[in-house]
């Protein structure tokens, strides 16, 4: 089946199947969202039912959880587990300092979450995900709906005096009506062109009353694995 895949299909593919090698049976690990993610998924799927892999699964999204038991994955909440071995998830961008943008799925903040309760996050992303400066592609902010355009209007006076090249952001839409969180909140997208200081912004955003969460992962990240379609390179 992965013959038929695209260039970038098989890219994500690639870095996926790498990224099972960091797990073994007896561990606790965080299952990412989004498309690399859910090769990920598939390929621990794979093992638990060829090897008899013995792991819990502590999925990030509704749809990841649907999809990590379909495939006979054992499932818990992070609750349940108190502390992950490790997190293997996607990116939508990430720099050399392994900083990332995360959110494009709009699963940011489950996603920070069980990320930072794991001894190890390891990203899977085909090579287009690299960039020099974050910010070319959109930040998600999660907000709260009650007062979200007062929250939008305050994120973008906030922004004037932060290092970035623009300050228009958007709120995300499903069809005609607002893209809901799986903790019921909106998502306001951040066209910011460059960030220069991915730090500070996130700081400052998360200080912003209405704001519950922003997709900027800062040293949070301890191995981007970057799929090609001919190979992988783990960077650290
Ligand atoms: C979801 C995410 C995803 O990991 C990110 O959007 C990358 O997705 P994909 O692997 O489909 O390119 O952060 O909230």
């Amino acid at each position: 089946m992965t013959t038929e895949l695209s260039p970038i299909d098989r890219a994500k593919f690639v870095a996926a199947r790498r990224s099972c090698d960091y797990v073994e049976s007896g561990m606790r690990v965080g299952l990412g969202t989004g498309s690399t993610a859910a090769w990920m998924v598939r390929c621990l799927g794979e093992r638990v039912q060829a090897e008899g892999l013995d792991i819990i699964g502590v999925p990030t999204s509704s749809r990841t959880a649907d999809l990590a038991r379909q495939l006979g994955i054992r499932v818990a909440s992070l609750d349940e587990v108190k502390w992950l071995d490790v997190t293997i998830d996607g990116a939508d961008e990430f720099d050399s300092n392994l900083n990332l943008i995360k959110g494009g799925g709009g699963a940011a903040l489950q996603e920070k979450i069980v990320a930072t309760a794991s001894d190890r996050m390891v990203v899977i992303a085909d090579a287009a995900k690299e960039v020099r400066a974050l910010g070319a592609f959109p930040l998600p902010v999660e907000t709260v709906p009650f007062g979200w355009q007062t929250t939008q209007a305050l994120i973008e006076e906030t922004l004037v005096n932060m290092d970035v090249m623009g300050r228009e952001s958007t709120l995300r839409m499903n069809d005609d009506v607002p893209f809901i969180t799986d903790e019921g909140n909106y998502v306001l997208d951040l066209h910011l062109n460059r960030i220069g200081n991915p730090r500070q912004l996130s700081l400052v955003l998360n200080q912003i009353p209405g704001v519950v969460e922003n997709g900027l992962f800062i040293d949070i990240c301890d191995v981007v694995i970057v799929g090609h379609s001919d190979g992988a390179v783990e960077l650290r």
